[in-house]
């Protein structure tokens, strides 16, 4: 039986998926993307668990889809079954916030999958790049529309018409990434990272990932009427008023994520 392509395991409350297909660089196919979205569901779901970890090996968080398993599509292969829409966009309905730990390379899908992460945090070898123009495809799988958003329009655009790579550092500088550690301190950095944000009262955490979201995704006004919306509806937690009782006690707050 073939090993399977993703790993899950659990710190305290934090869920940590391994990408698993290291012969191949990680290249996402569907067995390993639908293993992702059921993990990820899972994970979701499990009142214990307050973050997701997503990370990959030394050399690969994901080379990308998996070339080998397109070059033969046609189109009414991938219309039909819905490429990427029917299994990589899962990622989406994931509501607690979810870390990619990125060391090596990070192309194509694979960097377009950290870009669907909430935060990136990236060891110094690692590498982005959306190569797909080499050959003669697109970065389909949210790559024209999140990297502009993270980057800019002109550093978005020089990475996918000219297929340039970016290192950690320059990753760091353009803010496509939150911070950059040592290699060997990667798995360590993003424990301690999903651990701190796992502490905090959960349904704050969701409210404020979707608030967040949201302005990447509509006018002002409205992102701001959200907002207002999201945090007048802190007033009906448990966890908020414990929060702020806790800190005028000058105590640590006990959350019950409520
Ligand atoms: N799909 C399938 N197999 C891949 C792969 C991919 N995306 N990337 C790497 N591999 C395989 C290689 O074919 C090779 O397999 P074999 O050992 O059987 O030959 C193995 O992984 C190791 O790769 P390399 O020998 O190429 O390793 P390298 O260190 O010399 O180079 C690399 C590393 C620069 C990442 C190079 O592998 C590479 O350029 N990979 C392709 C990157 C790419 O074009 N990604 C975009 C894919 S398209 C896409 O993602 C579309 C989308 O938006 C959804």
């Amino acid at each position: 039986m073939s090993e399977s392509p993703i790993l899950t395991a659990r710190h305290g409350r934090v869920g940590f998926i391994n990408l698993n297909r290291p012969a191949q660089l990680n290249a996402l196919n569907d067995a390993l993307m639908d293993a992702l979205g059921e993990a990820l569901l899972s994970l979701d779901q499990d009142p214990d668990i307050g973050a997701i970890v997503i990370t990959g090996s030394d050399k690969a968080f994901a080379a990308g889809a998996d070339i080998a398993v397109m070059a033969d599509w046609t189109y009414m292969d991938v219309y039909q079954s819905g490429f990427i829409t029917r299994n990589w966009e899962t990622i989406r309905q994931v509501r607690k916030p979810v870390i990619a730990a990125v060391a090596g390379y990070a192309m194509g899908g694979g960097c377009e999958l950290a870009l669907a992460c909430d935060i990136i945090i990236a060891a110094e070898s690692a590498k982005f790049a959306l190569p797909e123009i080499k050959l003669a495809m697109l970065p389909g799988a949210g790559g024209t529309q999140r990297l502009p958003r993270a980057v800019g329009k002109a550093k978005a655009m020089d990475m996918c018409l000219s297929a340039r790579m970016l290192n950690a550092e320059e990753a760091d500088r353009y803010g496509l990434v939150s911070r950059v550690v040592p290699d060997a301190e990667l798995q360590t950095s993003a424990l301690k990272l999903a651990s701190q944000v796992a502490s905090y009262s959960l349904p704050a955490l969701m409210a404020i990932k979707e608030s967040l979201n949201r302005a990447f995704e509509g006018n002002l006004s409205e992102g701001i009427l959200f907002e207002r919306r999201e945090l007048h509806a802190r007033f009906a937690s448990e966890d908020a008023h414990e929060g702020m009782h806790a800190f005028l006690d000058k105590r640590p707050p006990e959350f019950t994520h409520r």
